[in-house]
């Protein structure tokens, strides 16, 4: 399996893990493997989303970057999942708050994913498709982030295809409906590991809250990023 190239993996031999990280940008992706992994090789540089592969406590671990937006990290699952047989494919990120007991800092576990995207068009059903995080990873990054003391809140998220949204209500009716916060790619990385019946989880830092305006700083990032990424390593 190693030899294996895509277009935008090329591994050159580097063994990717079964189980992978997966923060959106690329150069947090080698600042975990280097901060937190042993022994990391460096697997990927197409296209400048770098990825590694090394060990954490002993078990086998890689981590990649995915860029942002369905479209991005719904190419670099799919790679990864049909061509590399990755099984679990944990994603790291930040996302905006829509709820205002979800503070800065708090950590949010994608029980769901909801969406604007299109990109489950492709699945041709007829109806609106849910879809669930891995519960086997999902009760496991529970455990384990009440072990650590973390703030979490677990439950539905957005992933929106949209950032800079023209519309300035957009995002009213999904606090309405209970959404705990608003990222960009978890449904692409949902809908890839269902379809293909292998295990995703996304864990979120609240970085802005679109409920009181307010943002961290990036300083103030890394170190609540330090608490999911505990969270997310011991997963392996
Ligand atoms: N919107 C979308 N994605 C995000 C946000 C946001 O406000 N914050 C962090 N990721």
């Amino acid at each position: 399996m190693t030899n294996v190239q895509t277009p935008h993996i090329k591994p050159n031999g580097v063994e990717i893990a079964e189980t992978i990280l997966l923060p959106g940008d690329p150069l947090r992706a080698k600042f975990i493997a280097e901060t937190f992994l042993e022994n990391p090789v460096c697997f990927n540089e197409v296209r400048g989303m770098l990825g590694y592969t090394g060990t954490y406590k002993g078990k086998k671990i890689s981590v990649m970057g995915t860029g942002m937006g369905p479209g991005s990290i719904g190419i670099y699952t799919y790679e990864l999942i049909h061509f590399f047989g990755v099984k679990n494919l944990i994603r790291i990120g930040t996302c905006g708050s829509l709820q205002e007991n979800v503070k800065l800092y708090d950590i949010i576990l994608g029980m769901a994913s909801s969406t604007n995207t299109n990109y489950l068009h492709q699945y041709n059903i007829p109806g609106q498709l849910s879809l669930p995080a891995s519960f086997e990873l999902l009760t496991k990054a529970h455990n384990i982030g009440l072990e650590k003391g973390a703030k979490m809140h677990v439950g539905n998220i957005l992933c929106s295809d949209i950032f800079y949204n023209a519309d300035k209500d957009a995002m009213k009716n999904w606090m309405k409906m209970g959404v705990l916060g608003v990222e960009m790619e978890s449904t692409a990385l949902y809908a890839n590991a269902i379809a293909a019946g292998v295990n995703a989880l996304t864990i979120l830092t609240v970085s802005d809250s679109l409920v009181t305006g307010e943002e961290t700083t990036p300083e103030e990032r890394q170190t609540a990023f330090t608490k999911m990424m505990e969270i997310a390593l011991e997963l392996a």
